[in-house]
């Protein structure tokens, strides 16, 4: 398995258990629990789920067709930019819903769900560069 693959599978095992553990939390002190309901669903869902399937997929997918992956460089690209916009979501999320006075949360989460959408087309571009039907 690629190294950079390696890492896609163990950030998303680490938004899993980060995101567990804020679930968690939440049910512990309710009263607070909806400031982290988005962290919470886009740790879960853009972190564990969605980066599970970046590194399973670059994976696989190619085997599955045959080919080598279309751009290497994106996989690594892709990587970076993900988890910067994941991370910047995840603390940034919850000073929005507290409304904090603070000028810089809007635009940092605005910036955090363009580079987590640059991750996505990214992924789409390279996927669909990638994927052909076997040769019989
Ligand atoms: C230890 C594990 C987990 C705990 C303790 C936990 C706890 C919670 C809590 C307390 C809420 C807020 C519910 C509410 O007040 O409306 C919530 C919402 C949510 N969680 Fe989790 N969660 C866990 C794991 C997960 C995982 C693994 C996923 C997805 C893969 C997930 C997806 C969601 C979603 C989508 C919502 C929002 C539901 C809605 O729209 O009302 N959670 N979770
Ligand atoms: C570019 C990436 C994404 C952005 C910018 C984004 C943004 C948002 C926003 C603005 C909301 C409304 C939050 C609110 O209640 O105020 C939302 C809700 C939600 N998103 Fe995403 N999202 C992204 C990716 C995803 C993905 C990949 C999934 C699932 C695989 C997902 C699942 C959900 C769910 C389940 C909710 C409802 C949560 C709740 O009940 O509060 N999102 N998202």
């Amino acid at each position: 398995m690629d190294k950079i693959i390696v890492w896609y599978l163990r950030m998303s095992v680490f938004y899993f258990a980060a995101g567990a553990l804020l679930g968690t939390g939440m049910l512990l002190w309710p009263e607070d629990a909806g400031y982290y309901i988005p962290a919470h669903v886009h740790m879960n869902l853009l972190g564990f789920m969605s980066m599970m399937i970046y590194g399973v997929g670059y994976h696989i997918l190619p085997r599955f067709s045959g080919v080598h992956i279309y751009s290497p460089a994106i996989v690594t690209i892709q990587f970076w930019v993900a988890n910067a916009g994941l991370l910047m979501m995840a603390i940034s999320w919850p000073f929005h819903e507290m409304q904090t006075a603070l000028s810089l949360v809007r635009p940092l989460l605005v910036l955090s769900a363009l580079l987590s959408l640059i991750a996505v087309v990214l992924f789409t571009y390279n996927i669909l560069k990638t994927i052909k039907p076997m040769d019989k």
